[in-house]
């Protein structure tokens, strides 16, 4: 085995590294004048399975194409197997067409990274989990899709939430707070979302969730703008939740989302290291370790 860590993921890297036992090899990595962005792997690679870790935001569009220039080089220098370990996978939530013309983004990104050569892909808490079950059907490229909520919702334990009534923001995400509840033990639910295709503006209905005098919790696989969160806790405040929990995957956190989120009064916002903020309090780098001794 061979651990690559792309210049989004380095210090993942660095913790699965320790996990395995192993050392992590960073790429080279700088940018042109004109943003363009170079990157020189580590040799020699003939033979060996490659595991490559890079998350793929901030910046989508350049994290991807790190990525596959990372894949195609491994490739090109005589790499028997590579594992993308890929925690966000961005473009998964362009998952089919809701407006005529659209374009499919989990798709154009699956036919990427078939075309760099990758086997195995390991992501973690997919917007959609069937969505990314009919792609892999479409590509050779077998995925793996590992959970950041249980490791959240230990450490929502840890911090006097046993208990607590763990919610997804919408339906979709129903499994996310019932994997939290199986340990919280405080019961589940769902928030009604309903997006406008057009303007990309949300409204969540508030239903009549059982929360008057305890603690409540909201798991998400994404925080973007943190708009979701934010009604939603509101919602929760409303109806009486004395504390709160903000809770997701991926921290993505765009344009204040995290002072949105606190404004709308949540009392605890955590995330994964899937994406390193100073929320990270959880890492995955133990479950990514295992996965890879069970692929290598
Ligand atoms: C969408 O369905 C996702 O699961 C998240 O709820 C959404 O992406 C969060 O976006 P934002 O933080 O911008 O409201």
């Amino acid at each position: 085995m061979f651990l690559i860590s792309g210049p989004a993921s380095r210090e993942l890297g660095e913790r699965v590294a320790k996990f395995l036992g192993v050392n992590v090899h960073p790429v080279e990595h700088r940018f042109f004048p004109d943003g363009e962005s170079y990157i020189r792997v580590n040799l020699p690679l003939q033979d060996k399975h490659v595991i490559i870790i890079q998350t793929t935001t901030p910046n989508p569009d350049q994290k991807l194409m790190q990525l596959f220039m990372i894949a195609k080089t491994v490739k090109d220098y005589g790499a028997k197997k590579i594992t993308a370990v890929v925690p966000y996978l961005s473009y998964s939530r362009q998952d089919k067409r809701f407006l005529e013309g659209e374009a499919l983004t989990l798709d154009v990104v699956f036919n990427l990274l078939d075309a760099s050569n990758v086997d195995n892909l390991i992501v973690f808490d997919s917007h959609n989990p069937d969505s990314l079950k009919t792609i892999e059907e479409k590509h050779n490229i077998n995925v793996y899709e590992l959970s950041a909520i249980p490791l959240l919702a230990k450490y929502f334990e840890s911090k006097s939430y046993q208990g607590a009534f763990s919610l997804s923001p919408d339906k979709g995400a129903i499994r996310l707070a019932k994997i939290a509840s199986d340990l919280l033990k405080g019961g589940y639910g769902y928030f009604e979302k309903v997006r406008d295709r057009k303007t990309g503006q949300i409204t969540m209905i508030v239903k009549d969730f059982d929360v008057i005098g305890k603690k409540a919790i909201v798991f998400d696989d994404i925080i973007s703008t943190g708009g979701t969160m934010a009604q939603a806790v509101a919602g929760l405040k409303s109806q009486g939740a004395t504390k709160v929990g903000v809770s997701c995957t991926h921290a993505l956190f765009m344009s204040g989302a995290e002072e949105r989120i606190m404004n709308a009064g949540a009392d605890y916002i955590i995330a994964s290291d899937s994406v390193e903020t100073a929320y990270s309090k959880v890492t995955i780098a133990e479950s990514i370790a295992q996965k890879i001794l069970e692929l290598v």
